[in-house]
């Protein structure tokens, strides 16, 4: 894994996603009562950007087609639209010294 600094936490604002393009792949990220969740962006249904999606509790729904997805695990719920075990990786993110820092595959 490598670590990638983007900048301070209080940017991203509870309740609202906020993507990042890291090496060319876009990362969504969102803010639960303080606490960071990271995952792909990508939608695996077509590819629209989860991180512009609406967030309740803590699943996060596609602005395309609705599919909703847990951001804590990256597990899709729409179990009747989207195949057994559709999921969005998640990646490992925490605050130090105020600052983002993700961790993503080398
Ligand atoms: S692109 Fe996300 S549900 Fe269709």
């Amino acid at each position: 894994m490598t670590e990638h600094n983007l900048g301070k936490w209080h940017h991203i604002f509870d309740g609202h996603g906020k993507t990042f393009t890291i090496n060319g792949q876009q990362i969504a990220m969102f803010s639960i009562d303080g606490e960071l969740f990271a995952f792909d962006d990508v939608c695996p249904h077509v590819g629209a950007s989860l991180g512009s999606g609406k967030l309740e509790g803590k699943l996060v729904t596609c602005p395309a087609h609705d599919w909703q997805f847990d951001v804590t695990n990256g597990e899709c719920i729409s179990v009747d639209r989207c195949d057994d075990g559709c999921y969005v990786d998640t990646y490992p993110v925490k605050i130090e010294n105020d600052e983002i820092i993700l961790s993503l595959p080398s």
